[in-house]
């Protein structure tokens, strides 16, 4: 998928690291086994392929590489990361969608991957995208028990569906919940740009507030668009997040008042890149991206 709004420089990086994150998922995902694997089931392989590739907006790999970039990395070796956390993002996807979990039928406007494949496949597809990404770069805490998989049994708990009645979760509840199952993957990215950089103490803990920040947004404004996208636009269904009473920052906060927190995020990560100077205009073109985005 390209993104198209507006032709900035953002949005040309932003196409250029999707195209350059698409290659490097077709190579690494091929049909042909790496060395000291046995096989690739057909079957299996596909439906990973189905699932990364030819779609999404590939904005995790974006913050890896952006990250990175500030200290000089090259390319090659940050797009390795931002492919692997791609596969982890993908993997959540396809879980997600799962009639376990939130019984969605499109993706990235196509049909998600157990419609498209069988549900068997698309939980085997989602554990082996998971751990592919462990073979090419390490991932555990984000990835796992105290950050998106961690995050998405909070998200499944608090629709009640565990007991007679919804907890009705507070703010700080839904913060909490959203940074595990959203924004711990967008955070590892930002974090792992300042890993592979050699990053001094500073500038990595301001690049992993930076994460925090925008990962808070990214998942308020996926709340907003559940209400105001459009399914076309966005590519998958949309006001389904009241019926299922999930704990969104739009059931919280209204829609009015969670955009005035999103846009108040958008400015405190703005400043956070402070100590980088122009050097990361990029990141700061991101965090705007993040809350002004249709899809
Ligand atoms: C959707 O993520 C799921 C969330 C964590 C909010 P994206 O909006 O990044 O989805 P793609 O990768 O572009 O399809
Ligand atoms: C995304 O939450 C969290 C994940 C870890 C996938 P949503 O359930 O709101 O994501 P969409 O709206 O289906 O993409
Ligand atoms: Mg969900
Ligand atoms: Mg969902
Ligand atoms: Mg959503």
């Amino acid at each position: 998928m390209s993104v198209n709004d507006g032709g900035s420089d953002f949005v040309t990086r932003l196409n250029e690291i999707a195209a350059s994150t698409e290659d490097l998922l077709d190579r690494l995902l091929a049909a042909a086994p790496m060395p000291a694997e046995r096989a690739r089931p057909k079957r299996l392989i596909e439906s990973m392929r189905y699932a990364t590739l030819g779609g999404g907006k590939r904005f995790r790999p974006f913050l890896v590489v952006e990250s990175a970039a500030l200290f000089g990395v090259p390319r090659e070796r940050s797009l390795m990361a931002g492919a692997a956390l791609e596969c982890v993002h993908c993997y959540s996807l396809v879980h997600d969608d799962l009639p376990a979990m939130d019984n969605d039928d499109l993706r990235r406007g196509r049909p998600t991957a157990h419609k498209a494949f069988d549900e068997a496949t698309a939980i085997l597809a989602g554990d082996s995208l998971l751990t592919f990404a462990f073979d090419i770069v390490s991932l555990a805490r984000a990835s796992g028990l105290g950050g998106m998989a961690g995050g998405q049994m909070l998200d499944l708990a608090a629709e009640g569906r565990f007991a007679q009645t919804p907890p009705r979760l507070g703010l700080a509840e839904v913060e909490e919940l959203q940074a595990m199952k959203t924004g711990a993957l967008l955070r590892f990215g930002c974090l792992s740009g300042a890993i592979l950089g050699g990053a001094k103490d500073g500038e990595r803990d301001a690049l992993d507030r930076f994460g925090a920040i925008i990962g808070e947004a990214f998942q308020i404004a996926d709340d907003i668009l559940d209400v105001e996208g459009d399914p076309e636009t966005v590519g998958k269904a949309t006001g389904k997040d009241a019926d299922a009473h999930k704990a969104t920052a739009v059931a919280v906060l209204g829609v009015e008042r969670a955009k005035q927190k999103l846009f108040g995020l958008v400015a405190d990560a703005e400043a956070t890149l402070a100590p980088f100077g122009t050097r990361a205009t990029m990141l700061k073109a991101a965090a705007r991206f993040v809350a002004e985005r249709r899809a």
